[in-house]
């Protein structure tokens, strides 16, 4: 038996020509497109292309996008400022300042000074607190898309044991918060818990987001259970997820391939929210 691949940039295609034409509608209603701004501080390669990616999924899903690309040696004050800029100005909709930012700038002050209603990345604390009550506001893309995919191949995922892998801000908290509302029983692990393979073993679902290449086994897993692989590992033998996929192809019931699973919804996701800001800064 070989598990289903998702196939996470069909999936993301789709989306986004269903936002592209709400973006359309918004346009003629409003008078103007959505805006995207996006911000990036410095020149890691791999961020460039990443913001690159994201500017024309932008334009190409009919809306407006604002790129600011400013030197590695920019101050956080001079950052700063243009955040309030940007949070003033009408025409923009979402905000994203791309992460990681240079060593001498506090993540956390600039994230947290993105208008709470232009944080189309969720990762401002109103809108990480809104996601853990239960009240509408703005989540992570990444999770976003993951739960997704998740739900289009699964449908109700109540009661579904759910073991996230990975505890990060962007993708391992608020993905263990999205299953939680959809009232799977959630387990966080991470790279120091003791004996990883005894909590996949019962996972219907998991979703590896821990960053480390192919950690996760295709003999640890619970026959048929779906596999979402958020990592995206450079390695000598290429891009590699956190999942061992020659074995786990095997076991799982579906999995993400990578590339071309979860990667390709992250941006999709980036524009859904785009426009449901759009919408609601407009009415
Ligand atoms: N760097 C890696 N992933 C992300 C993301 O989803 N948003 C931002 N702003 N930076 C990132």
């Amino acid at each position: 038996m070989s598990a289903e691949i998702i196939d996470g940039k069909a999936f993301a295609k789709q989306l986004r020509e269903r936002v592209g034409a709400i973006s359309a509608d918004f346009a003629a209603a409003a008078g103007r497109k959505p805006g995207l701004a996006v911000v990036l501080v410095g020149e890691d390669p791999a961020s460039s292309v990443y913001v690159r990616n994201k500017g024309k999924a932008t334009i190409g899903a009919n809306m407006e996008s604002f790129e600011h690309r400013l030197p590695a040696e920019t101050s956080q004050e001079e950052l700063l400022a243009l955040v309030d800029r940007l949070n003033a100005d009408p025409a923009v909709d979402g905000i994203l300042v791309q992460l990681p930012l240079p060593s001498h700038i506090h993540e956390q002050t600039v994230l947290t000074r993105i208008s709470p209603d232009k944080d189309v990345d969720g990762f401002h604390p109103v809108n990480a607190g809104r996601l853990a009550t239960g009240l509408d506001g703005f989540v992570p893309c990444t999770p976003l898309g993951c739960l997704m995919l998740l739900k289009d191949r699964i449908g109700h995922l109540a009661g579904e044991q759910a073991v996230v892998v990975g505890r990060s801000n962007i993708v391992g908290k608020p993905m263990a918060q999205l299953l939680l509302r959809e009232s799977c029983t959630v387990t966080i692990t991470h790279s120091r818990t003791r004996d990883l393979f005894e909590h996949l073993r019962t996972a219907d679902i998991v979703v590896a987001a821990v960053g480390i290449p192919r950690m996760i086994q295709g003999e640890w897993l619970k026959p048929g259970a779906t596999v979402i692989d958020v990592g995206i590992n450079r390695t000598e033998a290429g891009l590699v997820g956190d999942v061992d996929f020659d074995s786990a192809v095997k076991v799982a019931g579906a999995i993400t391939p990578v590339p071309g699973g979860v990667g390709p919804m992250t941006i999709a996701c980036l524009i859904r929210n785009t426009a449901v800001a759009a919408h609601r800064n407009a009415g």
